[in-house]
């Protein structure tokens, strides 16, 4: 259902890949919110070719930029400006990426080549996206900039890695540049912090179907699916939440404040059932 919550308004969004990326469902959403956008990945996601499909569906322009250049990421911004016709209203950013996660590499045995990756790819570029934006006077006076984060930038998470290095940061650049960027113009900057999704990115971590299960088991709304952020965007970009800035906000089912959960104690049970003996006694330590 369409509530026209966007009508007219112009947006950037990076990091659609495919139909499962997050940020293919933000922007079929917006879309039918009444918005007009540019979509930007890297080259060589370009070259997968799956993005000309949403460009087509959505009649969206795409503009090639590697996150990690500041120049490319400038040129977004203005080239988006000239597409669209005037300044900019909302911007997702929907990227992330560890060389550490994808190569094995342990919390303990970091490549340190790599986490400069990283942090350059899945936070640094929240910056530079957010330094260009501004240089150039892209975004429209009360314009509103997501980024989306995840929990283990609070509290550890088995194989989530040097991604949770990357999300704490990335979630301080929305609070330091949010006071900035809201002062000086009215902008708005937020993270949104998203349960764990079925993705490209989101298959890359250890262990990623048994970490769902656990969340879906502990959170009393179940895990909110790529849908459902791209609907809680869509309120994100739009006027009704005009003085929401500087927050990480947890869009995750209720799991960042739970503690145990009788379906998540259930199964642990159950598993506990695995290791006793024929007398019901348990036989490991
Ligand atoms: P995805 O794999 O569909 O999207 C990641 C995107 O990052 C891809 O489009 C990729 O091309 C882009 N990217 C990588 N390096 C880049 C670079 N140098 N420049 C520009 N773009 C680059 O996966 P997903 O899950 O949709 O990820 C989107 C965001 O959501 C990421 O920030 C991720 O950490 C975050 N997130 C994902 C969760 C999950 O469980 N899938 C949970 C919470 C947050």
């Amino acid at each position: 259902m369409s509530y026209n919550l966007l009508k007219g308004k112009r947006g950037i969004i990076f990091g659609a890949l495919n139909d499962m990326s997050i940020a293919w469902k933000v922007a079929e959403r917006c879309a039918e919110e009444g918005a007009s956008m540019v979509l930007s990945n890297t080259e060589m996601a370009l070259r997968m070719g799956e993005l000309d499909g949403l460009a087509k569906k959505i009649n969206a322009p795409i503009i090639a930029a590697d996150a990690t250049n500041y120049d490319e990421l400038e040129n977004v911004f203005v080239k988006a400006q000239e597409l669209l016709g005037g300044k900019i209203d909302f911007v997702l950013h929907s990227i992330g990426m560890s060389p550490n996660v994808r190569k094995r590499r342990t919390y303990d045995d970091l490549d340190y080549n790599w986490l400069n990756k990283t942090l350059g790819i899945s936070a640094i570029s929240f910056h530079k996206m957010l330094q260009a934006a501004k240089k150039v006077d892209a975004i429209a006076e009360y314009g509103s900039v997501v980024a989306l984060t995840y929990v283990a930038s609070h509290r550890t998470f088995f194989g989530y890695n040097d991604m949770a290095d990357a999300k704490s940061l990335l979630e301080s650049i929305a609070r330091s540049f949010g006071y900035i960027y809201g002062r000086e113009k009215n902008v708005r900057i937020n993270t949104v912090s998203q349960s764990p999704t079925a993705t490209t990115a989101g298959k890359g971590i250890k262990d990623i179907d048994n970490m769902m299960d656990f969340a879906d088991k502990m959170s009393p709304l179940g895990n909110a699916t790529a849908d459902d952020c791209a609907d809680y965007c869509v309120t994100l970009f739009s006027d009704l939440t005009r003085k929401v800035t500087m927050q990480t906000l947890f869009h995750d089912g209720g799991f960042s404040n739970m503690g145990m959960s009788l379906r998540a104690m259930n199964q642990y049970s159950k598993d506990l059932d695995a290791y006793k003996d024929e007398q019901g006694k348990v036989i490991y330590g």
